[in-house]
């Protein structure tokens, strides 16, 4: 089967198919309501940098698709979007276009529509081995990206009888591609980073990490799918099977902060909230794909939609906790509890000294 089509599989299953669920840790953070919050609404400014470029909340559409000629207006909405309301784009992966230079339009078109935001290029892992860490700059230049996605997919890879599972090369590679033009960003795609693979990502010259998370959208779940279509049951009993598998997403966010990197929360961020509380967290930037796909197979004003949605409710959420601007939503209290909880301290995290603690040592 072609990359292409594949790139169309995916698509068509993540439209029409449930492929979320198991839990949504997110649910176990809460941020600390408050009840005088003596600021206007007005006045509050949610505006970061991000590569260098401003964004007006700090949010970007993760990486989803583009390789096949019916996902360019898939691109187009979704840039078209992403530059009136200032957030920054990523491109789903570019392999397809590296195979066959007819589709590097779906990509390009992408930079057409969106001059001035973060456009962030993406390759798997294991092509990145395969190619070399030259392809990088080819990547970036078909797209004037500010910066590649290099994906890790081994989950996805795993359940899946043709999968890549040749992990072995991948951190070589990576940090051969990180002295290039552009930075490198480490991305998971759903089962997220841990603190140990972040500090050698760090250690290999990664400085940003988009966590992707377990929590939202399973690519085990999508693949699971795809083997019940093809009549491949033993595949989609594995991906069945490892359909929860991973790091959720705040313990991810808090994991690879904690390393040292500057984090993108993605994975299950389904709304402004989820954002405000990824921020709290430790993160940099919030991301999320899933929500953005439909609206983006409607029109550009449709994906601005469900994007003003987040933003409204972040502000929301950083006027509800007092923050003024993003260094105050940094340090606001939460709460963590649960299993997220649980599995924090499990792993050596005092969820207390994650919050209250901090604002009372600072
Ligand atoms: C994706 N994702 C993805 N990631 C990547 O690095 N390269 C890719 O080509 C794709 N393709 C893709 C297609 C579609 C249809 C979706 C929905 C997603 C993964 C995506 O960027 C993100 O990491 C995960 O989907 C988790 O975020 P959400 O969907 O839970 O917000």
């Amino acid at each position: 089967m072609t990359t292409a089509k594949r790139k169309l599989d995916h698509i068509r299953i993540c439209l029409d198919r449930g492929v979320e669920g198991g839990w949504q840790p997110f649910e176990d953070v809460a941020l600390v309501h408050r009840a005088l919050p003596e600021i206007d609404a007005a006045e509050i400014d949610s505006r970061c940098r991000f590569l260098g470029k401003e964004l007006a909340f700090p949010f970007m559409i993760t990486g989803m698709t583009g390789g096949h000629p019916e996902t360019k207006e898939i691109n187009v909405n979704l840039a078209l979007a992403a530059q009136e309301v200032g957030v920054a784009m990523g491109v789903g992966s570019q392999r397809a276009a590296l195979e066959n230079s007819e589709v590097e339009e779906t990509f390009s078109a992408v930079r057409d529509a969106a001059p001035t935001i973060p456009i962030i290029g993406n390759i798997g892992a294991v092509q990145l081995v395969r190619e070399g860490p030259e392809v990088i700059d080819r990547l970036a230049e078909m797209i004037e990206a500010d910066a590649v996605a290099v994906h890790l997919n081994f989950l996805q890879e795993s359940v899946q009888p043709e999968g890549e599972t040749e992990a072995r090369g991948a951190m070589a590679a990576i940090r051969a591609a990180s002295d290039g033009r552009v930075p490198i960003i480490a991305k998971e795609t759903g089962a997220g980073i841990c603190r140990e693979d972040a500090l050698a990502l760090l250690e290999a010259g990664v400085e940003v990490i988009d966590v992707a998370g377990m929590g939202g959208t399973s690519w085990s779940g999508v693949e699971a799918y795809r083997a019940e279509e093809r009549g491949d049951g033993e595949s989609a009993v594995m991906g069945r099977l490892f359909w929860s598998w991973g790091v959720p997403t705040p313990v991810s966010v808090v994991e690879c902060a904690s390393a040292g990197a500057e984090v993108i929360s993605s994975g299950g961020v389904r709304s402004g909230i989820d954002v405000a509380k990824s921020i709290a967290l430790g993160a940099r930037l919030g991301g999320a794909a899933l929500p953005f796909l439909r609206p983006a197979t409607e029109g550009s004003s449709e994906v601005v939609g469900a994007l003003r949605a987040y933003e409204r409710a972040f502000r929301t959420a950083m006027f509800l906790t007092a923050s003024r601007d993003l260094s105050a939503l940094e340090s606001a209290p939460f709460i963590v509890v649960g299993r997220t909880r649980e599995i924090l301290e499990e792993r050596g995290f005092d969820s207390k000294k994650l919050s209250i603690y901090r604002e009372m040592s600072r």
